[in-house]
């Protein structure tokens, strides 16, 4: 993936890392095949994480609710670039250490920031629709989530790297159905023209229908790269237009 800073979008100062997308990309077509496809299977852990996530913010699929997981989204990514600068910086006499540190540090950098897109955009679509936060996204209770998830991603990332990828490639299958249910379930977002200059910035796509397609299959992006990292290239799925898994 490619990242690049807009300043300037339309009338408004944009700052944000833009994702250079392969127009080839059938987004309909991809969020089919996201619908038909059975979830991964979860284990017990994510299988408790999502009961504790569906406790706190409700069984449906929201907008606030996709914030909330979408603040979430980004700490593996960083715990795994914290992790492996300590290597860097301990190993760096060691090429084959190196590269492969520089390669997760590097995926976990883009990873992070097309996250934090995800969050600014969907906080537009929720100005744009008078949208409230809903009480589990005030300070205290995102920080009392946040350090619970920075503390197991910290463990996992420190003793036993390979199954925190196979648990974030699961965590970010589960993202990627979220938000194709969501469009399915909001067929007003078909009608409803991009107009705000942040979402543009995002992707330059005409409706909103559109914008969480493409997120929904950077999901999968992410879930393909953690399968990768995860020694799991069997449950990659590809697609037209899907960027290379190491560039
Ligand atoms: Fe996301
Ligand atoms: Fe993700």
């Amino acid at each position: 993936m490619h990242y690049r800073r807009i300043f300037k979008k339309g009338q408004e100062n944009v700052s944000i890392y833009q994702t250079a997308y392969d127009m080839k990309t059938d987004l309909r077509k991809e969020q089919s095949e996201t619908l038909n496809r059975p979830h991964f299977k979860y284990g017990l852990g994510l299988r408790i994480f999502f009961l504790g996530m569906d406790i706190t913010a409700g069984k449906k699929n929201t907008l606030p609710k996709a914030k909330l997981l979408e603040i979430l989204a980004s700490v593996p990514y960083r715990e795994w670039e914290i992790r492996q600068y300590c290597r860097l910086t301990m190993k760096y006499r060691n090429r084959k250490k190196v590269d492969w540190a520089q390669e997760i540090v590097g995926w976990g950098r883009s990873a992070q920031d097309n996250e934090y897109n995800h969050l600014l955009v969907i906080q537009e679509k929720m100005k744009e629709d008078g949208m409230k936060d809903r009480w589990f996204l005030s300070p205290p209770v995102v920080f009392l989530v946040v350090t619970f998830y920075v503390i197991l991603s910290k463990i996992i990332a420190w003793t036993h790297i390979k199954g925190g990828f196979k648990f974030n490639a699961a965590f970010e299958d589960h993202a990627e159905h979220v938000y194709a249910k969501m469009v399915e379930d909001n067929p007003q977002w078909e009608n409803e023209k991009v107009t705000t200059p942040v979402a543009k910035a995002y992707a330059d796509v005409d409706t909103w229908a559109d914008i969480f397609r493409r997120i929904s299959l950077d999901e999968r992006d992410h879930r393909n790269h953690s399968f990768y990292y995860a020694g799991m290239p069997e449950h990659i799925i590809k697609y037209d237009g899907m960027p290379s898994i190491v560039d």
